[in-house]
């Protein structure tokens, strides 16, 4: 079930991102499930803001991360763990051991999937943020990705390295070619969940999300399944619903 929520502002729609949060942090030893990309930027500086303003502790909380690119090593600065660590993790008080990514470089790439699953078995995720792919992606899980799938390597479409060449010189021939991510049926076990999306090149996608048929072309629209889903958009991301 879908809570959608349109505010006018990137900065508007991080606050009410940030209000979820921050009920999922009062309760006891929450795990939080996280995502990159510049969606959630604007929530993890008010993560930040709350940590150093309120004294906010993350010591007694796990986080999972759901993707990572394959072969670039963990201290690349487009890596999702430097990502993470830049954006949210060197900010704040959480214990290097109760951070996880996927491994992206190493020499087995199904065994390491297959422990990252293994090592979220019983620590239900209490919140998991997600921004969306134009082509409807949510983590790498992208269109054709079964529902059933679990922590896997994933082929990245053309579209989804155009979209983050921006991150890479703005030269698509550095774009990894494949990912480790979190699967959708992995995602779906989470108890609460929040999409964050804003920018008109979202809007076709938003709306395969929330209105469309629930189809594997559109990985995202299994949220529909979802009991408990909030989606914070602006004006331009929620233009076509
Ligand atoms: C990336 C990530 C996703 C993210 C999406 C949108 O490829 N793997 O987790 O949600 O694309 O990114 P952005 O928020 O930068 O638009």
């Amino acid at each position: 079930m879908f809570k959608v929520v349109v505010k006018d502002t990137y900065e508007e729609v991080s606050s009410e991102a940030f209000k979820v949060m921050k009920e999922v942090l009062s309760q006891d030893k929450p795990v939080l499930g996280l995502a990159t990309g510049s969606s959630p930027v604007g929530l993890y500086k008010k993560m930040i803001a709350d940590h150093n303003s309120n004294g906010t502790s993350y010591k007694d909380i796990l986080t999972w991360n759901l993707d990572e690119y394959v072969g670039i090593p963990r201290s690349h600065d487009q890596s999702y763990w430097t990502f993470m660590h830049e954006n949210l993790f060197d900010h704040i008080d959480i214990p290097d051991e109760n951070v996880h990514v996927p491994l992206g470089e190493t020499d087995d790439l199904e065994a390491s999937c297959k422990a990252y699953e293994e090592s979220m078995e019983g620590h239900q995720i209490d919140l998991q943020v997600l921004g969306i792919g134009s082509d409807g992606h949510i983590a790498f899980n992208e269109p054709g990705t079964p529902f059933d799938s679990l922590t896997h390597v994933m082929d990245l479409t053309e579209q989804t390295r155009k979209d983050n060449a921006r991150f890479f010189g703005d030269d698509i021939s550095q774009v990894p070619t494949q990912a480790v991510t979190m699967g959708l049926a992995s995602i779906m076990k989470a108890k609460k969940i929040i999409v964050i999306a804003t920018g008109a090149n979202k809007a076709e996608a938003v709306k395969g999300m929330l209105q469309g048929p629930v189809t594997t072309d559109c990985p995202a629209s299994i949220l529909q399944n979802h009991p408990d889903v909030c989606v914070f958009l602006d004006k331009e991301a929620a233009s076509l619903l």
